[in-house]
């Protein structure tokens, strides 16, 4: 029978899904910890990734040697990059995209569309996400009863989300990522897991909630809204495992 993996990248992220599971089995495997049990009457296997693009690269390529999942789940928080993506607000990656991949020119952004040497544009930098999976957490997210955050109710986005190995605190470096890539959100996994699971043949989806807006106060913001926009965007993934 299927078994659907959930990643997240930190404690936060993975807090009350691991809370909701049911017989649970903790595995060890390659030095992460995998748990495996039932969430919302599904066979999952929950793991915690780590931050940044090695960690995510990693954890799937592990996830899908030893448990051989149907699909892949991601939850998490990102840095809001659509000028009306608020923290609290849901971003469903439909698309992925690495910005810290390619060549990097005198402004200090990595330059595109030439990225590739000798020139020519790197069009499958761009990884889209299961197009079923895309539609079920969009579904799953409307509803949902999710927490509002700072007095709004979430607003539910889905398009690019641009991921790289930093965490982005710069007004210029948000407004970058947004026009050069269309990026509604940008986050430090997404690209890496979509890559490997495009590569493995493996049905995925990206889940942000906005726990910053990648700006000039993005720390702050982070450090105030990581748990509440955490626990949202986990609240997507079950309501999704509820409806399968
Ligand atoms: N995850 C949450 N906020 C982020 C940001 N501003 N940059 C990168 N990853 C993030």
């Amino acid at each position: 029978s299927q078994r659907i993996a959930i990643m997240g990248a930190m404690d936060q992220e993975i807090a009350i899904l691991i809370d909701s599971m049911k017989s649970v089995k903790k595995v060890e495997k390659g030095g992460i910890t995998f748990y495996k049990g039932k969430l919302k009457g599904q066979k999952v296997v929950l793991l915690k990734a780590g931050v940044g693009k090695v960690n995510a690269a990693y954890s799937t390529a592990i996830l899908a040697e030893n448990f051989e999942p149907e699909m892949l789940i991601f939850t998490g928080v990102a840095g809001g990059l659509h000028p009306e993506a608020m923290p609290g607000d849901i971003v469903i990656g439909e698309k992925l995209v690495q910005f810290d991949f390619g060549q990097v020119d005198s402004t200090g952004f990595t330059v595109w569309p030439f990225r590739k040497i000798g020139g020519g544009p790197h069009e499958d930098l761009f990884v889209e996400a299961d197009a079923e999976l895309i539609a079920k957490s969009t579904a799953a997210a409307n509803l949902a009863e999710l927490e509002p955050i700072s007095g709004r109710q979430p607003r539910i986005f889905s398009g690019v989300i641009s991921t790289g190995d930093v965490f982005v605190s710069s007004n210029e470096k948000a407004a970058f990522l947004y026009e050069e890539f269309d990026a509604l959100a940008t986050e430090m996994e997404g690209a890496a897991i979509a890559h490997i699971c495009r590569t493995l043949g493996i049905p995925f989806v990206i889940i942000r909630s906005c726990s910053d807006n990648a700006n000039n106060h993005a720390r702050v913001n982070f450090n105030q809204f990581v748990g509440p926009a955490s626990a949202n965007s986990a609240r997507i993934v079950l309501a999704i495992l509820g409806e399968m």
